[in-house]
């Protein structure tokens, strides 16, 4: 039997998904796109309102993730509420409110799943298998039982850098 051989996305394919979302979401019109745990099998759809745009003003150096919020891709975080997954970093962002933004891994702490997420009600939920986490990482609905590790964010006005 012959084997198939799967194309991994590129972080450009990607980003350009994460646009595909933004736009939806801003149209109201649900997105759905198949997504891959971190083992990276295929484990189901989501419907994500992640926000995202060009690789441009997100830059990834190490454990560094800086964001530029002057630019489409970082612009989710200019305003309460508004949050990025950025895949490629395995990080969570969410700006909540004013000009705090916090981040967590996007690592999931029950089966590691890491870009099944979306975001409502000042809650994360990882699709995979439901659970939802606040804004300051703690789970507040199961299967997960550990929190979202945080990592630092420093913010000198439209440039924040994550460390993890
Ligand atoms: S991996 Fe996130 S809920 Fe199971």
């Amino acid at each position: 039997m012959k084997k198939t051989k799967k194309k991994p996305v590129s972080r450009k394919d990607f980003l350009r998904t994460a646009g595909s979302v933004a736009l939806f979401s801003a149209l109201g019109i649900p997105f759905i796109a198949s997504c891959s745990d971190s083992t990276g099998a295929m484990n189901g759809d989501m419907n994500d309102n992640a926000a995202g745009g060009d690789s441009e003003g997100i830059t990834i150096e190490g454990n560094r993730v800086i964001i530029d919020l002057s630019t489409n891709s970082g612009a989710p975080l200019r305003s309460s509420g508004g949050w990025l997954l950025i895949a490629d970093a395995q990080v969570l962002a969410v700006n909540v409110g004013g000009n705090t933004i916090r981040a967590f891994t996007s690592v999931c702490t029950h089966q590691g799943c890491d870009r099944s997420w979306g975001f409502s009600n000042d809650l994360f939920t990882c699709s995979c298998h439901g659970s939802q986490f606040n804004t300051s990482g703690g789970v507040v609905r199961g299967p997960a039982t550990q929190d979202l590790e945080e990592f630092e964010v420093e913010r000198e006005g439209d440039e924040v850098t994550i460390t993890k």
